[in-house]
């Protein structure tokens, strides 16, 4: 009998060839939906593997009857949605993409500090609007980024690629992370230093940190009065790394400039989210890694990690192979 494999959004056909060779394949068929909780349950009854995205949470619930289950291979390099500690005791294999999406988001990352910086999309709007009526010398100026001190929260994969475009534009470079990483120091000239440093000192926060127990609303309301006043804060990686309160606080009382944030604790957000209606907030939904070359990419290392793993070889990418002893 051929494996059955559940893919929880409507994915080009195309892209899962190899997928529907080997295996029995069902697939939620909404692209702007995302699978009802019941149905994903009811589905991991039967799985013997399931592509998940960033909006399925896999938790404890959803993980409560699957006899079958082998692999989740989640379409994302993070992976916060999924229990992973609970997957790997049930031994089932944890797949994501890294890597195929590094520039891509670090592309999306500078694209959003440019833009909060430069107020390209009030600027947009403006003249969209039909309000450019005159030119004056300061109409919609914004910050200098050039030459500035940028503070990299995250010095992963991406965030090191963020460090390479800041470079690029003569950026001062700070960062924070887990570890040293001496390539970052010594080709880039990215420079270590603790969180409280490199918020006093920065410009630019960018987070690219992944949302795991210990950063958990890192950024709260004493992480921005670190900040300068002038700061403006950039996240790319989980909106969980904010307490989105202090956040608004910080922004409507002057104690940062501004903020330009791709992602949100509770996503979707709606225009009454509070930081929405802040004119400080570039706000934009979690489209790092969209470009139609990337997504294509993610598929088709997620349809990896499902064949390997199914025909019991590594998959491409895993996060809890070691613990799984594979
Ligand atoms: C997207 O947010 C990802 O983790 O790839
Ligand atoms: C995080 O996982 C990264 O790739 O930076």
């Amino acid at each position: 009998m051929k494996p059955y494999v559940f893919i929880t959004r409507k994915i080009p056909e195309q892209l899962l060839t190899e997928l529907y060779e080997m295996a029995e394949v069902k697939m939620w068929e909404h692209e702007d939906v995302p699978v009802p909780n019941n149905i994903l349950k009811e589905e991991l009854e039967r799985a013997d593997a399931v592509f998940s995205l960033v909006s399925d949470p896999i938790g404890s619930e959803q993980l409560s009857n699957c006899p079958n289950l082998k692999v989740i291979a989640n379409m994302a390099v993070g992976y916060d949605n999924i229990d992973v500690r609970l997957a790997t005791s049930k031994g089932i294999v944890v797949g994501h993409t890294p890597d195929v999406l590094t520039d891509t988001t670090a592309d999306l990352t500078f694209a959003l500090l440019l833009a909060t910086a430069r107020r390209i999309p009030e600027a947009a709007s403006y003249v969209k609007n039909d309000e450019w009526s005159q030119w004056s010398p300061y109409l919609l100026a914004g910050t200098d980024v050039h030459h500035k001190t940028i503070g990299i929260v995250g010095m992963g994969r991406i965030g090191e690629a963020v460090a390479r475009r800041a470079k690029g534009f003569d950026m001062n470079i700070l960062y924070h992370n887990r570890s040293r990483k001496a390539v970052a120091e010594q080709e880039i000239g990215a420079q270590y230093c603790t969180f409280e440093e490199l918020l006093k000192q920065s410009d630019y926060v960018v987070c690219l940190a992944p949302l795991t127990p210990e950063t958990k609303e890192i950024f709260n309301a004493k992480a921005f009065q670190q900040m300068k006043d002038s700061a403006i804060f950039i996240n790319a990686s989980r909106g969980g790394l904010v307490n989105e309160s202090d956040l608004e606080e910080a922004l409507k009382n002057g104690v940062i400039k501004g903020a330009g944030l791709d992602v949100f604790a509770k996503e979707p957000i709606r225009v009454n989210h509070p930081l929405v209606q802040l004119p400080n907030v570039v706000a934009i939904p979690h489209i790092g890694s969209a470009t139609v070359e990337t997504r294509d990419a993610m598929v088709k290392m997620t349809v990896q990690n499902i064949v390997r793993s199914l025909k019991g070889e590594q998959p491409i990418a895993a996060v809890n192979l070691k613990e799984l002893g594979v």
